[in-house]
């Protein structure tokens, strides 16, 4: 069953849009399945540079069908947006895209919620993107949410609209919020977006379900990663979504009966963007070398990212809970010029040493991760295509990753285009992208 997940196994930002980009190839669809334009999936193809964030990364691949499933929150402006910028850039859009009737609809309202709950005295502040994507699904999981099929239907949608965003300005005016919506504008500017939207919505779970049946292969896309889940995550510095595997399933609407692998996505390193535990954070020079050499600023909010070496106990947690037939190891060359290179091999708290991620953030912010250091290659390996090419110590530290982890590393990439990729010879992921 060549249907397969490719999620980002740390907190986001692994790469994911460059593999979902290169191994989109081999699928007739992509599909997204959760969060919303908070994600941000780079992908370079030669000099030109696309920033996805709620369109899967499959549409650059002419010809396949791009699907955004029913557990993704969308900013309608956001959306037409990205696919106007994909158009002029010479990607074709239309007929390609197809839009959950069941996703929910994010609005400035959203942004609003968040901005007050984010900035409130006295509340731990999350860092998040301030796109309104907590909100959005806060209003979802209270069953107030207002969904795609709702912005079909005019009268449904004024009604619905009218009812949520009154309580939502009565909320903020008893906070003393200043910021002021022009709800009926807004409400003219969403009617106006539900014209342009219309031809792509769908029901994208009997889409996907017939394409399977029909012998189509289906090739899901994560968005953020599964430390950011909101179950199984740092949680509260998490995202609102189901980013692990389990919300390929709910967000799309395919059961995992036809689901035939998982792929995690993981940089040779770490990083993480905005508040929450880090317990190999790099606060030294080193850490701001890996940020240099790997450009690591969000793709959406342009903020540095915090960095920090792999946490083979962070991974083996996430490989635990979505199961992976095998990784993706990227930005091996971000590391190039390190003498040594310290991997996190178990965290020690209390006397006593853990080889997993513990379940709350107290209990994070207490471990002290214990190290191994590895030597480092001190050669470049920014390009190579091929794993006999790559120096001895640099397989020395994928095969010392897979070891900690117990998972293959079928895949490396060592730059930032498609060409610049590894896909080791014999390993399940070959099979699984066959
Ligand atoms: P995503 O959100 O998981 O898709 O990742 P982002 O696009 O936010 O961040 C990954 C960044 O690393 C992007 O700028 C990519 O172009 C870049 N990138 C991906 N793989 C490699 C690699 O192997 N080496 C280098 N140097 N850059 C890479
Ligand atoms: P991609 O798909 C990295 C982080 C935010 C914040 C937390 C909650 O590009 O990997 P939110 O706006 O989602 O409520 O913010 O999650 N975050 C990401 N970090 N990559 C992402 O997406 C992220 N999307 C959200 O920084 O800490
Ligand atoms: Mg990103």
């Amino acid at each position: 069953m060549r249907n397969v997940i490719i999620l980002g196994s740390q907190w986001g930002d692994e790469g994911k849009g460059k593999i979902v980009d290169l191994f989109s190839e081999r699928f007739d669809i992509v599909a997204r399945y959760q969060g919303g334009h908070n994600a941000g999936h780079t992908v370079f193809i030669g000099e030109k540079k696309f920033v996805l964030k709620l369109i899967p990364s499959g549409i650059l691949r002419p010809g396949k069908m791009a699907v955004i499933g029913n557990g993704l929150v969308i900013d309608p402006a956001a959306l037409l947006a990205e696919i106007d910028a994909l158009e002029s850039a010479g990607v074709a859009v239309a007929g390609r895209l197809f839009i959950s009737s069941r996703a929910h609809v994010l609005f400035p309202a959203h942004r609003m919620m968040e901005k007050m709950s984010e900035n409130r005295p006295g509340r731990v502040s999350i860092g998040t993107t301030s796109r309104g994507i907590g909100p959005c699904y806060e209003d979802k999981i209270a069953r107030r949410g207002i969904r795609i099929a709702d912005l079909m239907n005019t009268e449904v949608f004024r009604a619905q609209y009218d009812s949520v965003m009154e309580e939502k300005v009565a909320i903020a005016r008893a906070l003393g919020i200043e910021d002021e919506l022009d709800l009926r504008r807004i409400r003219d500017e969403y009617e106006a977006f539900a014209e342009r939207i219309r031809p792509m919505v769908c029901d994208t779970p009997m889409l996907l379900n017939e394409a399977i049946r029909g012998g189509k292969h289906v090739l899901f896309e994560g968005a953020q990663g599964a430390m950011l889940d909101i179950d199984h995550g740092t949680y509260p510095f998490v995202t609102s979504s189901s980013a692990s595997a389990g919300g390929a399933c709910t967000g799309t609407g395919v059961s995992p009966t036809r689901i035939g692998g998982v792929i995690g996505v993981s940089k040779a390193y770490i990083t993480r963007v905005g508040g929450g535990p880090f317990p190999t954070e790099a606060l030294d020079g080193a850490g701001d070398l890996i940020r240099r050499r790997g450009n690591e600023f969000g793709a959406v909010t342009g903020r540095p990212r915090r960095c920090g070496w792999f946490d083979a106990p962070l991974l083996r947690y996430t490989a635990a809970i979505n199961g992976y037939d095998s990784m993706v190891v990227t930005k091996l060359d971000v590391l190039d010029e390190f003498e040594s290179i310290p991997v996190c091999v178990a965290y020690r708290c209390c006397g006593r040493e853990m080889a997993s991620m513990p379940p709350t953030v107290a209990e994070i912010e207490k471990v002290e991760p214990v190290y191994e250091w590895v030597p480092g290659w001190r050669t470049s390996t920014f390009g190579i295509a091929s794993f006999d090419q790559l120096p001895a110590k640099a397989k020395d530290y994928l095969a010392y990753l897979e070891s900690q982890i117990g998972v293959e590393v079928g895949c490396i990439s060592t730059g930032p285009e498609r060409n610049q990729t590894i896909v080791r010879q014999g390993s399940r992921l070959e099979a699984l992208i066959a």
